[in-house]
């Protein structure tokens, strides 16, 4: 039987948690949204790759070039794996951002007869929800190509409008490009209807999993999505590697983001033919200890088992969404209830600001997120000029919730509100 899920014991694989922080306080790390820790597993594996297998992949007809690659495409079944993906399909990036660039990149330079080349009267439909990587580069893919812009609208409980499917997606409709979960309200879109429709007019969907796939298990099977990206960072892995996944029928028609070394198939002087995925997106020495590292994390959250891993956060949700109905003048935005939404709880306290709130969050050892948090829309669209934003993850329990509540009353008090 597994043992208990157990946030202390987690905590201990964690070396940042022996941290003192200001006022000599214990670290309650509320801001996995932003990035998550790391656990000595991920750093230990990423030493070790450095200190005894280091060397470019695929390249080399040395020991240590062979040891690397074999570490580095059993990095990519690990995630194929996670996402119940095949291997050709998973693409090692430096983070989403990149994936998403690499897939708006290689629809806006598809072919006139490709079935990824956008112009004028196509539509990209994305919703109000998203955060920059998953809005700005389709809003300039629009631009470059002439498509149309479109987006769901939230509705005041910052729940997607599902209402407006049929109008959005339609004929005209190319690319759905769409979050999974918000990761400033914490509001998980319901996907099931926007795949079917989107499909049923030929479009494809993106999904941004960046707040999801860390979370809960992921199936690209079941979600029945044709592309997604998230990143290593967030999901307790190292920074500067993401995942893109696609159909591979659909990443074998697609244009390369990046072009050189290793993504080749054949080259002369003048002409040059691409490889079939993944290599065909991931030109030049890929950044390996990363996924290596990246591969570890993922490890460490299968060890503790997806679905423990997302009862845990809706169980430390309830108890702070709970919580928080005791306060006074503080407002959650977004889903005040615990259905399909993630362990992210965005609120404003009447007569101060988010900076400030933070700021005093920081002397009792609370790191949390305060501003637009990347989805500057969004915020215009609930009329705020930003939020605080905790963001719970493995590590996080209701000692930390406590910590959070008794220091946003010492903020009311401070600022006498
Ligand atoms: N998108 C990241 C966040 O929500 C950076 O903080």
């Amino acid at each position: 039987m597994k043992p208990m899920f157990s946030p202390a014991e987690i905590r201990k694989d964690f070396p940042i948690f022996s941290k003192v922080m200001r006022g000599d306080n214990r670290l309650v790390y509320l801001d996995s949204g932003a990035t998550s820790q790391k656990p000595f597993q991920v750093l230990d594996a990423e030493r070790k790759f450095y200190e005894t297998s280091n060397a470019a992949v695929h390249r080399g007809a040395h020991l240590l070039a062979e040891e690397a690659s074999i570490a580095y495409e059993g990095a990519r079944q690990v995630l194929a794996y996670f996402l119940n993906a095949e291997l050709d399909e998973v693409i090692f990036t430096k983070s989403a951002t990149e994936s998403i660039n690499a897939l708006a990149y290689s629809f806006g330079n598809s072919d006139a007869n490709s079935r990824f080349s956008l112009k004028p009267g196509d539509r990209i439909v994305v919703s109000e929800l998203e955060h920059h990587a998953n809005l700005i580069p389709w809003q300039q893919l629009a631009k470059r190509t002439g498509a149309e812009l479109a987006w769901f609208s939230i509705g005041s409980d910052g729940r997607l409008d599902q209402s407006e499917i049929d109008s959005l997606i339609n004929e005209k409709t190319k690319i759905v490009a769409i979050t999974h979960q918000s990761n400033v309200l914490g509001t998980i879109v319901p996907l099931e209807k926007i795949v079917k429709h989107a499909h049923s007019v030929g479009a494809v969907v993106v999904l941004d999993a960046c707040q999801s796939a860390p979370h809960f298990a992921i199936d690209v099977k079941t979600l029945g999505v044709d592309f997604l990206a998230f990143s290593g960072h967030k999901a307790l892995g190292p920074t500067g590697i993401g995942i893109l996944w696609g159909r591979s029928e659909y990443l074998n028609q697609m244009e390369p983001f990046l072009t050189g070394g290793s993504m080749i198939e054949t080259a002369t002087m003048t002409e040059a033919k691409w490889a079939q995925s993944p290599k065909r997106f991931e030109a030049g020495v890929p950044n390996m200890a990363q996924a290596i590292g990246f591969a570890a994390a993922i490890n460490y959250l299968n060890n503790l088992g997806m679905e423990n891993v997302a009862k845990h956060e809706k169980d430390l949700t309830a108890y702070a969404l709970d919580k928080f109905k005791d306060l006074d003048k503080v407002k959650l935005i977004g889903p005040k209830d615990n259905v399909d939404r993630g362990s992210v709880i965005s609120f404003t306290i009447e007569g101060i600001h988010p900076h400030d709130v933070g700021q005093v969050l920081d002397q009792y050892g609370v790191a949390v997120r305060t501003g637009h948090h990347c989805a500057w829309p969004l915020m215009r669209k609930l009329g705020l000029g930003g939020t605080t934003r905790a963001s719970f993850y493995v590590y996080n329990d209701e000692a930390d919730v406590d910590v959070l509540i008794h220091s946003i009353l010492k903020a009311q008090k401070y600022f006498k509100v």
